[in-house]
């Protein structure tokens, strides 16, 4: 398997053994305030970086071009900015991490979007 692919397997399980910490405190606190925080964690870390870890794996040739490696810094970026804004957002001391982790999660989705059309053409696979 190829690095980026690697990379994106062993944190995406990072992410939800993290996010089910968080999931398992909330539910045995009661204490539901951080929900949003805990759902992203999942939904942006957990799964959105397997399916990148997915695709990786399918198209190995996409994952050697550094705009490969440079969208997965994003997103890794992306996550680990946007959580902890959303705690801040949530508790009202500043919404600048939300914002900021927001234009990288969605910068990064862009960037994916170009490397899937562009690994799944028809000269890029060979058809
Ligand atoms: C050990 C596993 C988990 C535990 C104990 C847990 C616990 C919780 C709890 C207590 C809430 C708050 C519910 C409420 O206030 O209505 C919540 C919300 C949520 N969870 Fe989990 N969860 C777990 C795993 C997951 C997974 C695997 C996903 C998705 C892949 C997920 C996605 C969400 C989402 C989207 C929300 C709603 C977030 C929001 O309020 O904006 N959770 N979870
Ligand atoms: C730039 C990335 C994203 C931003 C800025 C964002 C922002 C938000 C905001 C502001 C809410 C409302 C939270 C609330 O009212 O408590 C929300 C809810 C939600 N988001 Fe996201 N989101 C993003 C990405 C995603 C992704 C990638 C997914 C799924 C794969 C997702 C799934 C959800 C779900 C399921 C809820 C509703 C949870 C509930 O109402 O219980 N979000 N999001």
């Amino acid at each position: 398997m190829n690095g980026l692919a690697r990379v994106c397997w062993i944190t995406a399980p990072l992410y939800a053994v993290l996010e089910m910490v968080f999931g398992i405190y909330m539910s045995a606190s009661g204490d539901h305030t951080l929900s949003p925080a805990h759902g992203h964690l999942n939904l942006l870390g957990w799964v959105t970086i397997a399916l990148y870890g997915a695709f990786y794996t399918l198209v190995p040739e996409a994952a050697a071009s550094r705009l490969a490696k440079l969208q997965v810094l994003i997103a890794q970026l992306g996550v680990i900015v946007i959580v902890p804004g959303i705690v801040f957002a949530i508790s009202g001391t500043g919404e600048g991490l939300a914002k900021a982790g927001s234009v990288l999660i969605l910068l990064s989705a862009l960037l994916f979007l170009v490397i899937v059309v562009r690994g799944t053409g028809r000269s890029a696979a060979g058809a």
